[in-house]
């Protein structure tokens, strides 16, 4: 048996898989995160370790033989937050997340230093962990002067389980500290951001074992010589899960955060374009992807003000009739792809008396879908193509929002049929290849329940609409300066 641990921002999720890789048990636990000031986003550790025993008792205690058989761990979790460690191991204080943007200062600073983006082969945003640090520098110096390592949030669950301090390429490449071709990290990217090699972890492949689990804690669950693999961050971890590898394959995710994803074969880096290239979870490749920060979450924020479930307002829209006449910037929480711009936020354009909650929710997912978009393009003016392409989160569970984005993507996008091919999967996958599986026989394809094409008689409207909110950009950066 193997176990995928996904840490996302708001639950952990384990999930049991037998030697075929077929899922045969899961357990969940929540936790909540807190902005203790406006554009501060942190978690507590403790919490997530929490999460874990919750999520180890519930299997060990509903699927006792098959958890007696656990032969490894694999782990994925949200990017780029630091968690600070003191010398004795001590959390030193709140993990800040992937989606705190208190250090856009720092970020633009290490942006502008010499090598930053190309030896990272990305810009440094401000959720990016490396400014993230500086921060702590200036604000919080006594905390600063304890750093002995810097781990990120699934490496911390590692430490929990294993004693050890280790990273994985995939994730570490969300830092702004590793040479994201040479796989490794970049004394030069370090003392631009003050930090030194030794407050590192060593680092594995995603698909290596990273260590084994703790004696006491293994005994405590009956078990016995547990590997846990190197594991990675949740998009690459995503992509073991739905088998992205080659080049051309990808995947579009509607989740609380947006994310087009295409595979590389080779490191390709055009920071450029706000395109993020980063490690893949296994050897010798890379990916590109395109973030939003909120897809999925306009939708839940519309909801949350007009009182409606998500679900509700989704069903709103049930036929995709072309264009809406308002329109939506999701900039929501600023934006990373293609605008690197942390101030901006949202807006709706183009309301009138008759405006009602219908036409609000067409135009945030049409906002998202262009959002989306500007991902493509961005991806596209690197050079890298995509055909074949699958969608995945939340946001796909509305039929219609899945065919407005094949149409203003121009991409036919395939659906996997239900069950399992998320983060937690792709980790138990990274296990099975750290015990010896082989990466082309573990990571495959899900079933696809239905390939969804763009309506050719709506992309001309469609393509007009984008152009349209483009240029709107431009034009609420400068009514917000
Ligand atoms: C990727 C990113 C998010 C987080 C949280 O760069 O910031 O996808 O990993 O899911």
């Amino acid at each position: 048996m193997y176990l995928g641990l996904d840490l996302g921002t708001s639950g952990l999720r384990a999930l049991m898989v037998d030697e075929n890789g077929v899922p045969v048990a899961s357990a969940e636990a929540h936790y909540d995160v807190s902005h203790p000031h406006s554009g501060w986003s942190e978690q507590d550790p403790a919490d997530w370790v929490r999460a874990c025993e919750a999520a180890f008792s519930d299997l060990q205690a509903n699927h006792p033989a098959d958890f007696a058989k656990l032969s490894a761990i694999g782990i994925s979790g949200h990017m780029h937050g630091a968690v600070l460690l003191g010398e004795d191991g001590q959390v030193l204080r709140p993990c800040i997340l992937w989606n705190d943007t208190r250090c856009a200062q720092e970020a633009a600073h290490l942006d502008h230093a010499p090598g930053m983006r190309d030896i990272s082969g990305n810009i440094v945003f401000p959720g990016f962990t490396a400014p993230k640090l500086l921060w702590v520098e200036t604000h919080e110096p006594d905390v600063f002067a304890q750093v002995s390592k810097v781990l990120l949030p699934k490496d911390y669950l590692r430490f929990w389980l294993t004693g050890e301090h280790v990273g994985d390429m995939s994730d570490a490449a969300g830092t702004s500290w590793l040479d994201v071709g040479a796989r490794d990290w970049s004394e030069t990217l370090l003392s631009q951001g003050h930090m030194r090699k030794d407050q590192m972890p060593r680092l594995v492949e995603g698909s290596e074992i990273s260590g084994m689990v703790r004696p006491e804690l293994a005994s405590s669950w009956g078990v016995t010589d547990v590997a846990v693999s190197g594991g990675g961050g949740d998009n690459a971890v995503a992509a073991c899960g739905v088998g992205c590898f080659k080049e051309g394959q990808g995947f579009v995710s509607l989740g609380t955060s947006g994310v087009l994803l295409a595979a590389k074969d080779s490191f390709a880096p055009d920071p450029a374009t706000a395109v993020h290239t980063f490690c893949h979870a296994v050897p010798d490749r890379w990916y590109q992807m395109g973030v939003i920060l909120a897809a999925t979450d306009c939708l839940n924020w519309l909801s949350a003000r007009l009182k409606r479930s998500p679900a509700e307002l989704a069903g709103l829209v049930d036929t995709l009739n072309g264009p809406s006449g308002v329109m939506f910037l999701p900039y929501l929480s600023g934006e990373r792809t293609p605008h690197n711009d942390s101030a901006i936020r949202g807006a709706f354009i183009g309301l009138d008396v008759g405006t009602g909650d219908a036409e609000l929710v067409q135009a945030v997912m049409e906002g998202v879908s262009f959002a989306l978009r500007d991902c493509l393009e961005a991806l596209r003016a690197t050079g890298t193509e995509l055909q074949d392409v699958l969608a995945i989160g939340g946001g796909t569970q509305s039929p219609v929002w899945v065919e407005m984005l094949a149409t203003v993507l121009g991409l036919p996008l395939s659906l996997p049929k239900d069950g399992e091919f998320g983060a937690a999967l792709g980790a138990a996958r990274l296990a099975m290849v750290a015990r010896g599986a082989a990466v082309e026989d573990v990571m495959t394809q899900p079933e696809i329940g239905q390939t969804v094409a763009p309506r050719a008689d709506l992309a001309d409207a469609y393509d007009a609409a984008y152009q349209r909110y483009r240029a709107l950009y431009p034009a609420i950066k400068d009514a917000l300066a």
